[in-house]
């Protein structure tokens, strides 16, 4: 299954993860497709992953899959001068469609039956939000996300 390539020319990297995720086959989708596109880490806040099948790259043996208990330890660990995205339905939030992403970003997403709390959207620098009043599947959205970031940075390469 091909990857994209990095371009090490064009600086910057990105995580994603999910806080408790409830359902594995959820999180091996969005594994699969930030493994796919590029994402430098993945992450869990909260409830550890078990490997599963929807997974089917086996994302963590391909790049680093971290756990941390939760958005404060997240926080403390994380990389130099990188931003804390929230991925979450909200109206303090950024539009997706026109949110610039910064070069050094991890993405957290919430799980299916409760979101994002506050305190996690409060601690975190940014919130996006994708079109729509309606929540999407977890991993739909990150998969979104992950294609926004890989869109708009395309366009940003020298030619
Ligand atoms: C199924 S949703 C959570 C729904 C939850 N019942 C609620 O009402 O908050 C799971 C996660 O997917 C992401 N998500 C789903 N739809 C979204 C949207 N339109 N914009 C941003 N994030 C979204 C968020 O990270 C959310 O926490």
């Amino acid at each position: 299954m091909a990857r994209i390539q990095r371009d090490y020319s064009n600086n910057g990297f990105y995580g994603i993860g999910i806080m408790h995720g409830k359902h594995d086959h959820n999180i091996g989708t969005l594994w699969r497709s930030a493994y796919i596109m590029g994402a430098s880490f993945i992450f869990t806040l909260g409830r550890a992953y078990k490997p599963q099948t929807s997974d089917v790259v086996s994302t963590w043996t391909r790049i680093p899959l971290f756990h941390y208990d939760d958005i404060n330890d997240l926080k403390k660990h994380l990389p130099y001068s990188t931003r804390m995205i929230a991925v979450e339905l909200d109206e303090k939030s950024h539009a997706l469609e026109t949110y610039e992403h910064p070069e050094r970003a991890v993405y957290v997403l919430g799980n299916e039956k409760n979101g994002l709390p506050e305190p996690v959207l409060a601690a975190c620098h940014d919130i996006v939000q994708l079109p729509g009043s309606f929540s999407l599947n977890v991993a739909v959205a990150g998969s979104i996300v992950l294609y926004d970031i890989v869109a708009k940075r395309e366009r940003t390469l020298p030619q």
